[in-house]
């Protein structure tokens, strides 16, 4: 089982607070942080960044994502997401669909609203049931 301790799951909230301080969003003002547990025990983090043509726009756990990938990580055990509405803010479908390249189904996924008076703790499995990954194609 991949589970977190609480401090891990405080530091990579911590973490994702610190990364949505660097968002680009000027157009729907709605800000976003990630920050995503390698296998190996770092931490990449990312935020939104917007873009006039709107669907050029990339999520803050894609931009995570990315750079990590990008440095030769393969293996992920959790993410950290902290936006700035009241409520949680769940991964968006397509972020979803990156982690199944990527995530087991025991892959952590942490949600906190603003000022992280609610913090939802769940796995991949639970967010994105019967996922389209690599072994679909017989990766
Ligand atoms: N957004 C994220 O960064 N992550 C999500 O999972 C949901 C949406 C961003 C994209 C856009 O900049 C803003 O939130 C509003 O959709």
């Amino acid at each position: 089982m991949n589970q977190l301790t609480q401090a891990q799951i405080d530091l990579l909230l911590d973490k994702a607070q610190e990364a949505r301080d660097r968002s680009y969003a000027p157009y729907s003002k709605y800000n976003v942080g990630a920050a995503l547990l390698t296998a190996d025990g770092r931490v990449y983090q990312g935020c939104n960044i917007e873009n006039a043509g709107f669907t050029s726009t990339v999520c803050a756990e894609r931009t995570a994502f990315f750079k990590a990938v990008y440095d030769g990580h393969r293996a992920f055990r959790a993410v950290a997401v902290i936006a700035t509405g009241e409520e949680l803010g769940f991964p968006c479908g397509v972020c979803r669909q990156v982690m199944a390249e990527f995530c087991d189904k025991d892959f952590v996924i942490i949600t906190a609203n603003r000022d992280r008076t609610k913090v939802d703790v769940s796995t991949f499995e639970r967010l994105l049931p019967h996922s389209f990954g690599p072994r679909d194609l017989g990766v």
